[in-house]
């Protein structure tokens, strides 16, 4: 199969279930020559010194010869594209927890600057699933469906990308992603231009986020191109009446019942870069096992 576009070091083409996901396989010969400028730094010196961040984003984008992120740019902002799929093209040794933590930073920093999330206090957030959890949100439940919704709803800071990549699985079963495009929806003209959705609503968060203020903002908004947008999540609006309350039940029904959801297993090692303005992502509820555990790594931030 051809490659899509020539970028050296990477393997570039439509994924296998949507025109819309473009895959970008990272070959052994480009991880390899990653190891030894990332080796420079450990996870710790990308916390405390930001400019580190950009140092291994441009040791990511010298191997592509500068092609990489103004690529990943025009992908994450075309509306009929705007998600990457990042898969290593081998399992290898060499592709660890702190590597792709490296990798992820690399990328995210080829699309613009990260938001501070305050769950985890940093500039990314890890978080596992397993089999017993006492937390507050839908987040790390394992055997409940996280329905379909974008990230940072309940905060001040534009969310426009979204990177997550996954650290670590084991004895999993289920638990698949699922994302949909908001011009592949159903009931998307229906629901974006029903004067409920532009209302504004009140979006709070529990304690676990970290976050003690509450912000107001409809679901539904236009872009510069009158397209619509959307900003949601089920956990978090609280309708004021009982027309905001209906509104979110329609929605939410009416986004998981969606026929074009893509479905899709992750391997290890995987980064999925999206849009947050016209994806959605959710995760499917995964088989009951005691020693289920699950680790993934969020990035959320704006276009530079
Ligand atoms: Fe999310």
């Amino acid at each position: 199969m051809n490659s899509l576009v020539n970028i050296d070091g990477f393997k570039i083409y439509f994924h296998e279930k949507s025109k819309r996901i473009i895959k970008i396989i990272i070959t052994n010969e480009t991880i390899d020559k990653l190891i030894f400028p990332f080796n420079k730094f450990n996870v710790n010196n990308l916390e405390y010194k930001p400019f580190t961040r950009f140092t291994v984003s441009k040791s990511l984008e010298d191997l592509s010869n500068n092609k990489l992120g103004s690529f990943l740019r025009s992908v994450l902002k075309d509306r009929n594209t705007g998600c990457v799929f990042f898969e290593p093209e081998q399992k290898i040794s060499k592709i660890d927890q702190n590597f792709l933590i490296k990798l992820s930073t690399a990328i995210s920093h080829l699309l613009g600057i990260p938001n501070h999330d305050s769950m985890s206090g940093k500039y990314y957030a890890r978080f596992s699933v397993k089999h017993e959890d006492s937390s507050d949100s839908y987040l790390r439940k394992a055997y409940i469906n996280m329905d379909l919704h974008t990230d940072g709803t309940y905060v001040n800071e534009e969310t426009d990308w979204i990177v997550m990549s996954k650290l670590e699985e084991k004895n999993v079963k289920g638990g698949e992603t699922y994302i949909l495009h908001l011009d592949d929806w159903e009931h998307c003209e229906e629901l974006s231009k029903d004067h409920v959705g532009r209302q504004n609503f009140v979006w709070g968060s529990p304690k676990s986020k970290n976050v003690n203020y509450k912000v107001e903002h409809p679901i539904f908004n236009n872009d510069k191109k009158g397209r619509p947008e959307i900003s949601y999540i089920d956990q978090f609006p609280e309708p004021k009446n009982m027309e905001q309350g209906s509104f979110l039940q329609k929605l939410s029904d009416a986004l998981e019942e969606s026929k074009y959801k893509i479905i899709t297993e992750l391997p290890v090692g995987s980064i999925i870069i999206a849009n947050n303005h016209f994806w959605l992502h959710g995760r499917k509820p995964f088989k009951e096992n005691k020693n289920l555990s699950r680790e993934l790594l969020r990035i959320r931030g704006k276009f530079n």
